[in-house]
C-alpha cells in the first residue's frame, strides 16, 4: 500500500506547492479561464491569499516520498467558542486519484482540526462533490447542512458540518511495549503526520 504522507509546509516545499497550484487551478477551471499576461493561472490577489500565513495552514501531500497534492485549511472567527474553519482548496495530482488518497488526507486534517467545517464545491465540479459528500457522510458528528451560494456567476454547493476529535485507543500491554521501542524512531517524523 502506498505511504501518504500529510505535512506543515516547510519553506523547501513553498516551490513545489507553488507549481501544484498551477496544476489545480488548470485542473478546476482551465476549460473556462485562461491565463494571466505572465502566463501563471490565478490573479496575483488569488496567489496573496492563497500564500497569506495569519489564518491559514498549508500542507504538502506526499505518495511514497513524491509530491503529490497539497491542502489549505483557513481560520474562521470562532462560534460559541467552537473553533470553525474552512477547507480552502484541496488537491490531489491525477495520478494518485481514486486509490483513496483524498479521502485518507481530508480524514487526516478533519482529525487534527475538530470542531466546525466550512467547504464549498463549484456546482460544475463533478469529480469533487460525490467526493466530498462520501468523506463528510463519514467524519461528521450530527447533520451535514448544505445550501447553495451564488458569487458573480459561479453557484457553490457549501457543507457546514461538525468534526470530533478522535477518540483515545485503549492501549493494550502489546501496544505499550511496542510504542516504547518505537519512541525514539517516532521523534524524526514529529511533525509528519501519516494521512
Ligand atoms: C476531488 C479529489 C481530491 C479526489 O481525490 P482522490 O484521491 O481521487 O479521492 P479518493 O480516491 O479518496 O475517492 C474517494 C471517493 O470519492 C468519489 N470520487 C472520487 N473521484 C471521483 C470521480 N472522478 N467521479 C466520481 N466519484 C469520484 C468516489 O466515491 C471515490 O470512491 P471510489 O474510488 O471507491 O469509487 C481529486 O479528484 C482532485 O484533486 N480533484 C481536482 C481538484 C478538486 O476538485 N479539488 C476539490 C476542490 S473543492
Amino acid at each position: 500500500m502506498a505511504r501518504v504522507t500529510l505535512r506543515p509546509l516547510r519553506p523547501r516545499d513553498v516551490p513545489i506547492v507553488r507549481r501544484l497550484v498551477q496544476l489545480y487551478i488548470y485542473d478546476l477551471v482551465g476549460q473556462r479561464w485562461g491565463v494571466e499576461a505572465d502566463g501563471t493561472y490565478g490573479s496575483a490577489r488569488w496567489h496573496r491569499r492563497f500564500w497569506r500565513r495569519d489564518d491559514r495552514h498549508h500542507f504538502i501531500v506526499r505518495v511514497n516520498g513524491r509530491p503529490a497534492g497539497f491542502a489549505l485549511v483557513r481560520e474562521l472567527p470562532a462560534v460559541d467558542t467552537v473553533p470553525s474553519r474552512e477547507m480552502a482548496e484541496f488537491f490531489v495530482l491525477r495520478t494518485y486519484r481514486r486509490s483513496g488518497v483524498g479521502t485518507r488526507v481530508a480524514r487526516a486534517l478533519f482529525r487534527r482540526f475538530p470542531g466546525r467545517w466550512e467547504l464549498s464545491v463549484l456546482t460544475w465540479n463533478v469529480i469533487a462533490r460525490p467526493f466530498w459528500r462520501r468523506v463528510i457522510r463519514r467524519v461528521a458528528v450530527g447533520l451535514a447542512v448544505t445550501r447553495a451560494r451564488r458569487q458573480g456567476d459561479l453557484t457553490s454547493l457549501v457543507w457546514h458540518f461538525r468534526t470530533a476529535a478522535p477518540r483515545a485507543r485503549r492501549v493494550s500491554a502489546g501496544d505499550r511495549r511496542k510504542r516504547s521501542g518505537d519512541r525514539r524512531s517516532r521523534s524524526a517524523a514529529a511533525a509528519r503526520s501519516s494521512a
